[in-house]
């Protein structure tokens, strides 16, 4: 098999095994989707960690669904965003993982919209505007979109990957992805924040709404917020 069939093969598995789930009955309406921008957004330097013991963050760790009704602070997002991803191993050393976000409940410097987190304090503001009512029909549980102000989702783009390895590689990005998601848990908890895992999401319209391209397939998606 040549590399691009390799991608080809994936990419449609990853499709089928997407429509054995039932989408949400919402309208997701592609026409009211805000229109791509090649901007761009600086976010504040990331900050150290503060210094925890880490027994008590793994023993603290839950997943919470009742987060205060609060904007989160841009600096707050640009800790996670950094500490999460530096901190994680990925087979190979691959970096195929990447998150895009979505703010639903603005804060004073971060407007409403969908971005993709490039690296320490930069992001690019892929389609700034309300996207509330797309982002709940992408979920199986909408109401994670009500109660947190952001939402994240952990991105994999299978084209690197799958010119090195064998499509069976396939399966370890959805364990580069686990060991993110867990890092998610553990830096937001670290930071006093709190976040869900979430698996249930429509592939179709999560790479519609965050404009992915065929060969970026979303793997999983993390509701961040602060305690109530
Ligand atoms: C890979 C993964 C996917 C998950 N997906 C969802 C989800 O779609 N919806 C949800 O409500 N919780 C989801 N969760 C949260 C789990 O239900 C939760 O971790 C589990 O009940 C244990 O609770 P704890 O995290 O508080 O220890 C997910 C967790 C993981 C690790």
């Amino acid at each position: 098999m040549t590399a691009l069939e390799r991608v080809e093969a994936v990419v449609s598995l990853h499709a089928a095994l997407d429509r054995t789930v039932a989408p949400s009955e919402l309208l997701f309406d592609e026409a009211a989707l805000p229109p791509v921008t090649p901007e761009f957004v600086e976010l504040p330097a990331p900050t150290p960690l503060p210094a925890r013991d880490f027994p008590d963050i793994l023993q603290a760790r839950r997943s919470h669904y009742n987060p205060a009704q609060v904007a989160l602070g841009i600096g707050e997002l640009s800790n996670v965003l950094h500490h999460s991803l530096v901190s994680s191993p990925t087979a190979g050393g691959m970096r195929e993982l990447t998150l895009s976000f979505v703010v639903s409940h603005p804060g004073h410097s971060l407007g409403a919209g969908v971005y993709r987190y490039i690296q320490e304090g930069r992001a690019e503001a892929v389609r700034p505007g309300d996207v509330q009512g797309n982002l709940r029909a992408s979920l199986l549980q909408p109401e994670f979109v009500d109660v947190f102000p952001v939402l994240l989702f952990v991105v994999a783009d299978v084209e690197a990957p799958l010119e090195k390895y064998a499509m069976r590689h396939y399966r370890t990005m959805h364990v580069d992805a686990g060991v993110l998601v867990q890092n998610l848990y553990l830096v937001t908890e670290a930071m006093g924040l709190v976040g869900c895992a979430i698996a249930g999401f429509t592939d179709a319209r999560v790479a519609s709404l965050l404009n992915l391209a065929t060969t970026q397939l979303p793997v999983m998606a993390f509701a961040l917020g602060r305690p109530s």
